[in-house]
């Protein structure tokens, strides 16, 4: 088994997660802690690559509509390979690993949002990953409305700097993303272990705090556990 902790950050796009896992490594890291931070679609060559097919909304001008099967696949192809070369080397380490999504996305995204159906996404994280689960889930699910002002106004303006765009997703309409979120609160309903939500809006600094102050008990859990079998 691993020793480290492994940690995912879900929500809907513009919820802030990307802050708030920036906040929470660098909390860790001065606390002396070693820490991985990766992203999914992304993280690494081989997923990068996935990442510009799904996400760009000019691939379908190229490449055909994508099928949801197909996007469901794609994004399980580039999870069993961050699994394999970044999140469980750094596990067997000893790192806590900060991952901005995971297969709640695709159960949210493809099985609710593209209407795949969860079963399947639960199957197929059975076949691809093993059924890996992070110790500990942060939702971040503030309003519908607010996360996706922020999204499409980040967007335009990545559009801007860099002349490509990560629109695919954004530019789906409220309906999709009224399943996405209705998706997230069920995940959280049945988790309600592994996922703590996060729903208000409060100032970065005061959600950042509640975050960490979580992933202490998290990491004092496991310790007590840890002596707890040294005894035995
Ligand atoms: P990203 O720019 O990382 O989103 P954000 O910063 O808003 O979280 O884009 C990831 C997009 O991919 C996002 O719209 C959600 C989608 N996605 C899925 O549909 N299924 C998945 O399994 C994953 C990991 C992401």
């Amino acid at each position: 088994m691993s020793h480290g902790l492994f940690i995912t950050f879900e929500g809907l796009d513009g919820s802030g997660k990307t802050t708030q896992i920036r906040h929470l490594a660098a909390a860790l890291e001065a606390e002396g802690r070693r820490v991985v931070t990766l992203r999914q679609p992304g993280g690494t060559a081989l997923g990068d690559r996935i990442r510009a097919v799904l996400l760009d909304s000019r691939s379908e001008a190229e490449l055909g509509a994508i099928a949801p099967e197909a996007e469901m696949a794609l994004m399980f192809a580039d999870r069993a390979q961050s699994l394999r070369e970044v999140i469980l080397p750094a596990l067997a380490e000893g790192a806590i690993v900060l991952c901005d999504r995971y297969t709640d996305s695709s159960e949210a995204y493809q099985g609710a949002g593209r209407g795949l159906g969860s079963e399947r996404i639960l199957a197929m994280h059975k076949a691809v990953c093993n059924d890996i689960q992070p110790g500990l889930t942060v939702l971040l699910l503030p309003r519908l409305q607010s996360s996706l002002y922020r999204a499409r106004r980040r967007n335009e303006r990545h559009a801007q700097k860099h002349g490509t765009d990560e629109n695919r997703f954004e530019r789906e309409g409220d309906d999709f993303y009224t399943r996405v979120h209705e998706q997230y609160r069920e995940i959280a309903r049945r988790e309600e272990k592994r996922v703590v939500v996060i729903a208000d809006e409060a100032p970065i600094e005061a959600i950042a705090s509640r975050i960490l102050e979580v992933v202490h008990a998290r990491l004092e859990e496991m310790a007590a556990s840890a002596e707890r079998s040294a005894v035995q």
